[in-house]
């Protein structure tokens, strides 16, 4: 299967979580490629986390951004407005980046956690089946559909990181891992439940649907908090010279990063080529990966200021020492889709868009996640 561009005839691509990282990256994107952007985000990551969590300025920024930008403040939880949204709206894609995102949030809200992650994809995978079967359906799920299985893996340890030390996984996790019998946070259980389900739309119902597993995304607009968004968090606690808190494994643990933007493009190729029931690995791979030591060394290397910490000789709950995804199967399927923005731009990017923030004034934008 292969679409045309949409700029002939004029698209409409469907983006829950508009308002988030990864919603409104994806939106600008797909206008910028001549979509109409129909946004759907009850700005629920404010409930989620407090006032600082409140997205209301990126709908602002949408708005100003997108001339035809279409918002609906709805919950993806209320299923006859989700039927009612896609029965009028008849998307030519949907993107669904709505999400409880975050690990460790979970275990207080369980009840919120499933209805919002697995529920609202249900109710979502529902209304494009009766209304829109044919139109690509993309969702966005997570690393921690494998659960903590990753830290079975044989590690090497040198003085700043970790390392896979099995030839198997030299170049990370491939989608084949086991998403069994690990511990998965609720969270990772609830995305879980979300990840089978859109595959089951694709492989029951012959539906063009994919998850793209996430490692750790971010990019300028990421405002981390402690436990959520790391690289963003560290790079504000730098800037502002508060005690970033590593949690276990010496500060050694890593993550693959990878930037918003290419998320949106590969988002793109995914409408493009669409898959039925496929899962993706997507993070920046071991290039892009960084233990928080490294990313400590990166951050003072640009600022020329020195990272305060403190170590809490306690891992979080089910976390990854060592995880980066293997993005072999991804570049094989598009093989015109490539990581534009390496590790050190990401940086680069994040530091600046912090110094402007700070230096305005604009304190009140968390848009941080479960990595
Ligand atoms: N950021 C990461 O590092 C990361 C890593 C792996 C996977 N993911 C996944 O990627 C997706 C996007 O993550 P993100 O970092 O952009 O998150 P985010 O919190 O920045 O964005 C999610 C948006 O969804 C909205 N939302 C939440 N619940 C809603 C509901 N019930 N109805 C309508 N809108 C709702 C929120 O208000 C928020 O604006 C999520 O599915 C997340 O699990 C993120």
């Amino acid at each position: 299967m292969s679409r045309k561009s949409a700029s002939r005839v004029r698209q409409t691509a469907l983006i829950t979580g508009s308002c988030g990282l990864i919603g409104s990256e994806v939106s600008r994107f797909f206008d910028r490629k001549g979509f109409r952007v129909v946004g759907i985000d009850n700005n629920q990551r404010a409930v989620f986390f407090g006032p600082a969590g409140d997205t209301t300025w990126v709908l602002g920024q949408l708005h100003a951004s997108i001339p035809h930008y279409t918002h609906h403040h709805v919950d993806i939880r209320d299923r006859n407005a989700i039927l009612d949204l896609v029965a009028t709206t008849q998307p030519s894609v949907i993107i669904h980046t709505a999400a409880q995102p975050s690990h460790d949030r979970a275990a207080d809200i369980p009840f919120d956690d499933f209805e919002v992650n697995a529920l609202g994809t249900l109710n979502l995978l529902e209304a494009c089946r009766r209304f829109c079967p044919e139109s690509p359906f993309i969702h966005m799920s997570t690393n921690k559909v494998y659960g903590d299985l990753p830290n079975t893996v044989a590690l090497r340890e040198s003085e700043y990181r970790y390392d896979f030390d099995d030839p198997a996984f030299a170049n990370g996790i491939s989608e084949t891992f086991s998403v069994d019998q690990s511990k998965h946070s609720l969270f990772g259980a609830s995305k879980l439940a979300s990840d089978v389900m859109v595959q089951e739309y694709g492989r029951y119902f012959g539906m063009p649907t994919c998850c793209l597993r996430g490692g750790c995304l971010t990019g300028p607009n990421h405002s981390g908090v402690e436990l959520h968004g790391f690289l963003s968090y560290l790079v504000r606690c730098n800037l502002e010279a508060i005690q970033y808190k590593v949690f276990g494994y010496q500060g050694k643990q890593v993550r693959d990063n990878i930037h918003s933007a290419d998320v949106a493009s590969l988002m793109y190729e995914l409408y493009q080529h669409p898959k039925q029931g496929e899962v993706y690995n997507l993070g920046g791979g071991k290039e892009n990966s960084c233990s928080i030591l490294e990313a400590f060394q990166m951050v003072e290397d640009i600022t020329g200021r020195k990272q305060h910490y403190t170590y809490v000789d306690r891992p979080r709950t089910g976390d990854h020492i060592c995880y980066y995804s293997d993005l072999t199967k991804v570049r094989a399927h598009f093989p015109s889709w490539t990581i534009r923005k390496p590790l050190a731009a990401i940086v680069q990017e994040i530091v600046s868009s912090w110094q402007l923030r700070l230096e305005k004034g604009v304190d009140a934008i968390v848009n941080g996640a479960e990595n």
